[in-house]
């Protein structure tokens, strides 16, 4: 029973005087567990995607215990469960084919066991976005504990970034800046302690947006992995996910279009990946909140930019956790934000960063003298991209963001691998590279290949940054002028797909335009001429996937996904 008398959830296993009850209770004691735990008291699902193999979330075991700890001083009785684990840097080919099966996987587990609430503990970056898709199907009372960022990388004397540094470490190997035994050097020194990568890349970003949402408790975002206090957060989190049962805060009360507006703004305040929109925009569609894509251009234009951290600036998550974390930022916001919006605590969002306090105005820059304003996403139109493309304007290079350059194409990442260092590779720096066949149907998967590299021999002339377009999605933690996310992808034919070399490409993100510079009769001639290629699987969930993705601009779930299926007791299984 919850504290007000309604009967809970879990009744419908444990609560019965019959067969049924029977064979619930039953083999569950068969692991230790006294009748008492079967009382009718909250049962709490610990939803743990720890894997030895999404090295990220390797640790949540630990996490998992402390969780424990609160439910059972709360009076609940937890039971964890493994989901699937989605390894950012080991799957191919990207991890994103799989982020709608892992929620698939996080929804029916919930669903189809006595939950009557569930701690999502989560970390590498689409494991978060996967748990909360899944949760928000069933709408259960639901808190997210994120396993926190690894320590910041020391390589000879200074810090050094997940993903960010890797890039330029190779950018500077190929240009012969820096010697292979150093290159070799520097990758043991990267990922010193567990925990998830510690720039603000996309897994940084999704456990701030989980903050931002109401859905982690206040902090949870920066404690890095191994600090005490983590351990301590995701304790409070086990007690007070009892309560929440009691309360019957469900996850579509937190989860309001209020909620989402302070994500995306707070990901404009934080420089965050790109990869939020996708993500934001599935859970959304999972609940039934009307987000569109525009809404992450013209809600950041006042936003201003607060947070120092790689790739859009200086430090590491480590520094951020000591000046403050998340709270300060959504402090300082003030105003900006729904202040009144509820979270996991109870409290409102105003509520619970009422203390925050700034330790270091050069990692957490205030209100009154912000990085800049309005420098997140700009989700760009025009005829290259009808249902709209995105440039993250923070991590791209002022001089680039108006631009006409002739088009270099390549027709899919085996082309580009194959021709980029080749001597005669006609391009120059004012050229802008196309990568097509990376969308969500395409690849298949929409994998992070955004940030093409440039052409060795422009890395040797010391270029560092040029104009790239692609269907594909990039790694939270890259940097550069690069416009993601076009859609329709060319895969489907949208226009992306007949792009050819030479073709003059106009970028204008002030005036929020991508436009192919060449006729409307041309255009017409190459479609028809157009071919779609075999799909990349004829059977299994991937012909699944393919057949039901949606675009990027809709969050790229598949299409029967959205929405939920409620959290009613199933049928007997025996
Ligand atoms: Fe897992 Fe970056 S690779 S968080």
């Amino acid at each position: 029973m919850a504290g007000n008398g309604r009967k809970l959830r879990s009744s419908g296993w444990f609560g019965g005087r019959d067969m049924h009850g029977f064979i619930h209770r039953s083999w569950m004691k068969n692991q230790g567990f006294g009748p008492e735990n079967f009382d009718g008291r909250p049962v709490i699902g610990i939803a743990n995607s720890a894997s030895e193999v999404t090295p990220c979330n390797a640790h949540l075991d630990r996490v998992a215990e402390a969780v424990k700890r609160g439910v059972w001083k709360a009076g609940g009785f937890p039971l964890e469960f493994p989901t699937m684990s989605l390894g950012e840097p080991v799957m191919r080919p990207t991890t994103m084919l799989f982020r709608n099966l892992m929620a698939m996987d996080v929804e029916e587990s919930i669903r189809a066991n006595p939950f009557d609430g569930v701690v999502l503990l989560c970390g590498c970056d689409k494991t978060t976005p996967a748990q909360v898709m899944g949760a928000a199907s069933v709408d259960l009372p639901a808190i997210v504990v994120t396993g926190g960022p690894m320590l910041n990388g020391k390589f000879r004397g200074r810090d050094i970034g997940s993903g960010t540094d890797v890039w330029r470490f190779t950018d500077d190997l190929r240009a012969g800046r820096m010697s292979l035994e150093d290159y070799l050097e520097a990758e043991s020194c990267l990922s010193r302690s567990a925990g998830h990568c510690m720039t603000m890349g996309t897994a940084s970003t999704m456990a701030s947006m989980v903050e931002a949402l109401g859905l982690q408790p206040p902090g949870g975002a920066a404690i890095p992995a191994v600090d005490s206090r983590r351990y301590a957060l995701a304790e409070y989190a086990g007690t007070r996910i009892v309560e929440m049962v009691g309360e019957d805060l469900r996850l579509s009360k937190v989860l309001t279009r209020d909620a989402f507006e302070n994500a995306i703004k707070v990901n404009a305040a934080i420089g965050g990946s790109t990869n939020a929109i996708v993500h934001l925009l599935a859970i959304a569609g999972r609940l039934g909140v009307q987000l569109r894509l525009e809404d992450f251009d013209h809600l950041i234009r006042d936003v201003p930019f607060l947070v120092n951290l790689q790739p859009s600036g200086e430090y590491l998550m480590e520094d951020f956790y000591y000046a403050g974390g998340l709270p300060v930022v959504m402090k300082e916001l003030g105003d900006i934000l729904h202040e009144n919006a509820l979270t996991v605590t109870g409290r409102t969002v105003a509520e619970n960063v009422a203390a925050a306090a700034n330790y270091n105005q050069d990692v957490i820059k205030t209100r009154a003298k912000p990085i800049n304003v309005g420098a997140g996403t700009a989700v760009l139109r025009g005829n290259l991209c009808p249902d709209g493309a995105v440039i993250k304007q923070s991590a791209a290079t002022p001089a680039l963001m108006q631009h006409r350059g002739r088009a270099v194409v390549f027709e899919d990442i085996e082309d580009l691998y194959k021709r980029l260092d080749s001597p005669g590779l006609d391009i120059d720096e004012s050229c802008v590279m196309v990568l097509k066949n990376a969308g969500p149907k395409g690849y298949p998967g929409m994998p992070e290949l955004g940030n093409l590299p440039l052409p060795k021999k422009l890395l040797e002339k010391g270029v560092e940054d040029m104009v790239r377009i692609s269907d594909a999605r990039m790694s939270g933690t890259s940097f550069g002028t690069v416009v993601l996310h076009v859609a329709p992808e060319s895969a489907i034919g949208g226009p992306l797909a007949l792009v050819r070399d030479g073709d003059m490409i106009e970028l204008d993100v002030a005036s929020r335009r991508l436009h192919l510079d060449v006729a409307d009769d041309e255009l017409a001639r190459r479609r028809q001429a157009w071919r779609p290629r075999a799909p990349a699987s004829e059977r299994g969930y991937v012909r699944l996937y393919i057949d039901h993705v949606l675009q990027a601009d809709e969050g790229v779930d598949l299409d029967f996904l959205r929405g939920g299926s409620g959290s009613e007791v199933p049928r007997h299984s025996h």
